[in-house]
């Protein structure tokens, strides 16, 4: 059988989902396109280095010569984790989200159509829905409002894989998923980084008034859900996956101080974000009907799990905070 093409698997959600097919799928060989940007980290797979069902190619996926380098002779299909994630990166320079995750996304799919890829999966995220009020969920169905330059550029990937889909009859699916946490995040996402300033007894900043919510999943439910799309999804969909896990910022700050046994006067509020969504919180209910998957990881115990992963990893912590991990590519294999 030809091998899956999981591009990003660096990152943070990419890499735990190799490690959940590799788990998972003993028959399964996955090669990693990844470009190694900021967020890519190859310590992240460092556990499954020498894996025999395991290929790292470094590439970008906005250079075709890359992609069909990396595709070869043929793949069983593309999970498309690549991008740039960090919505506050997009606010200060949107070019970077345009290339990767817009054109990236169109590269990708003019290969997958050129190698005849089975299946195309795009992982998106909750934030193509827009902003919330106080009530009411994003289904499926709920029209994309984009309010970031950052979801402004999945919205756009999204919208070109279903045209490839529609037009070309590309086998493409989209997975729309809430906000994970979990090990290996790097530490500029809120959980990662509060958990790892207050290990440093460091203040931690909340922005504006801190009454934002965001519904929260722990990272291997997300991987379960893509791995059900993989296997059980319909070509044409699109599966919502949440953790039913709504929490206020300042609620979730409460959470980790606690967890953490640190006082309330670390918390420090600062000027809040440009344009920040106010509420996000989906409706997972067709993933659940059409694929049999459901969150299984309660927050109490997701972020006991991730704390102590920080807690334990704290040479991971110092390599991504003073940048040498940047230089494990050129130790490994030579110049970038
Ligand atoms: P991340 O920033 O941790 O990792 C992104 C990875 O993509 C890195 O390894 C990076 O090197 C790689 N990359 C970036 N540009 C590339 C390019 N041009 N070519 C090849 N590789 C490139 O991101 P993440 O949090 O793991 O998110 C993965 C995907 O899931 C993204 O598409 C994101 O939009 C989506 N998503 C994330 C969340 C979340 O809460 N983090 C929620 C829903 C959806
Ligand atoms: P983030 O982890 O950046 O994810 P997203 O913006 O994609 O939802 O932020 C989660 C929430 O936490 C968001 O409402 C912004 C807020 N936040 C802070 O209050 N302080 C911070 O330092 C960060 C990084 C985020």
């Amino acid at each position: 059988m030809f091998p899956l093409l999981v591009t990003g698997g660096c990152g943070f959600i990419g890499s735990n989902y190799i490690r959940y097919v590799l788990e998972n799928d003993p028959n399964l060989c996955v090669i990693n396109l990844d470009a190694l940007t900021y967020a890519g980290n190859l310590a992240n797979l460092a556990d499954l280095e020498g894996h025999p069902r395991l290929r790292f190619v470094k590439g970008d996926i906005a250079n075709p010569q890359d992609v069909r380098q990396a595709i070869g002779r043929g793949v069983s299909g593309i999970v498309n984790f690549a991008a740039e994630s960090h919505v506050d990166r997009s606010i200060m320079d949107s070019g970077p989200f345009i290339r990767t995750n817009v054109v990236g996304t169109q590269v990708l799919l003019d290969a997958a159509r050129e190698f005849r890829v089975p299946l195309f999966i795009q992982v998106s995220t909750d934030e193509v829905y827009g902003s919330l009020g106080p009530t009411g969920l994003f289904t499926e169905k709920t029209p994309l409002a984009p309010k970031s330059p950052y979801s402004a550029s999945k919205a756009a990937a999204d919208l070109l894989v279903l045209a490839y889909q529609h037009t070309f009859g590309l086998p493409a699916m989209i997975t729309r998923c809430s906000n994970n946490y979990g090990p290996y995040q790097f530490p500029e996402k809120l959980i990662p980084l509060f958990i790892t300033r207050l290990l440093q007894n460091q203040k931690v900043p909340v922005y504006g008034d801190g009454q934002q919510v965001r519904d929260w999943i722990y990272v291997r439910d997300h991987c379960a859900g893509i791995e059900a799309v993989r296997q059980r999804g319909r070509v044409g969909e699109v599966y919502n996956f949440g953790g039913k896990c709504e929490k206020t910022n300042l609620e979730m700050t409460h959470l980790l101080l606690d967890l953490l046994g640190k006082p309330k006067s670390l918390i420090e509020h600062v000027q809040d974000r440009p344009g920040h969504d106010r509420r996000y919180a989906i409706d997972c209910s067709k993933a659940e009907r059409e694929l049999g998957w459901t969150p299984k990881v309660s927050l109490d115990v997701g972020l006991k799990q991730t704390i102590e992963w920080y807690q334990t990893n704290r040479s991971w912590v110092a390599t991504v905070q003073s940048g040498e991990y940047r230089s494990y590519y050129e130790k490994q294999y030579g110049r970038i």
